[in-house]
């Protein structure tokens, strides 16, 4: 009787407490409806000066490389959850000041390149265009993840001109390869933040992939630029 007892208050808790975290993230926006909602329109605003930027950019390099050096352009949006997870995992306010000062991924950008050569052109030419401030770079290209993980990030700020303010915004932009992509993609449906406890030949495994779609991607690249000289020598 006792220990059913105690079965039956356990589930009342976890009831309850889970009860309380979704009441907080109601009560969150409730009370801060307005500003909240301002905030993530201004977040939409400057995902759209992003991906128009890399929109030019494809266009505009395309017409000098004879192909197109973006495959896709993704735009996402943190949810209200994602946001309050965030904020309490690591201690800030939850208020919409705190959004905005401490979390750099609200506004996510992805852009999906060919190749890695292409990764960085782009990123060059983005960090170069005088209205984006770079406020942080993390090549795991360069210097990939224990796990494999490959990507550029960066965090820029890129301002927005309301019809009485200019406001300058946080994004995310980070930069894959389409096989750097698929990895990823797979490995985060896999793993990443499902809390899956270190499974070794799971680890192993994915790290052994990620390892097998650089090489092909490397010779993909390989094969494209060959492909390019003999279309430049017969041009000629
Ligand atoms: P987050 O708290 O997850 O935003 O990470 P962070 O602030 O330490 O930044 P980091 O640049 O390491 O990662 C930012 C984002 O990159 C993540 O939100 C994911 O979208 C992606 N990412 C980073 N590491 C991995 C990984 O190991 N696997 C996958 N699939 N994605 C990753
Ligand atoms: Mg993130």
């Amino acid at each position: 009787m006792a220990l059913k007892d105690f079965g039956e208050n356990r589930q009342l808790e976890q009831f309850l407490l889970s009860r309380l975290a979704k009441r907080e993230v109601t009560d969150l926006v409730h009370k801060y409806t307005k500003p909240y909602k301002e905030l993530m329109a201004y977040y939409r605003c400057a995902m759209m000066e992003v991906s128009a930027k890399f929109n030019v950019l494809n266009e505009e390099l395309s017409l000098q490389y004879d192909r197109n050096p973006i495959e896709t352009i993704k735009t996402r949006l943190k949810s209200p959850e994602s946001i309050v997870e965030k904020l309490q995992r690591r201690g800030y306010p939850l208020t919409v000041e705190s959004i905005e000062r401490n979390l750099n991924d609200v506004a996510g950008v992805r852009v999906i390149c060919s190749y890695t050569s292409d990764i960085y052109m782009l990123a060059e030419a983005f960090v170069r265009q005088d209205d984006i401030t770079l406020l942080a770079r993390k090549d795991y290209i360069e210097d990939p993840k224990p796990n494999g993980y490959r990507s550029l990030h960066l965090i820029v700020a890129i301002p927005i001109f309301l019809h009485d303010e200019k406001r300058m915004m946080k994004v995310e932009v980070q930069f894959r390869t389409i096989s750097m992509d698929f990895w990823a993609s797979l490995e985060h449906k896999i793993r990443y933040k499902k809390g899956l406890p270190v499974v070794e030949e799971v680890e192993k495994e994915l790290y052994e992939c990620a390892i097998m779609s650089a090489e092909l991607e490397n010779r993909m690249e390989r094969i494209q630029k060959l492909a390019d000289q003999y279309r430049n020598t017969e041009k000629e």
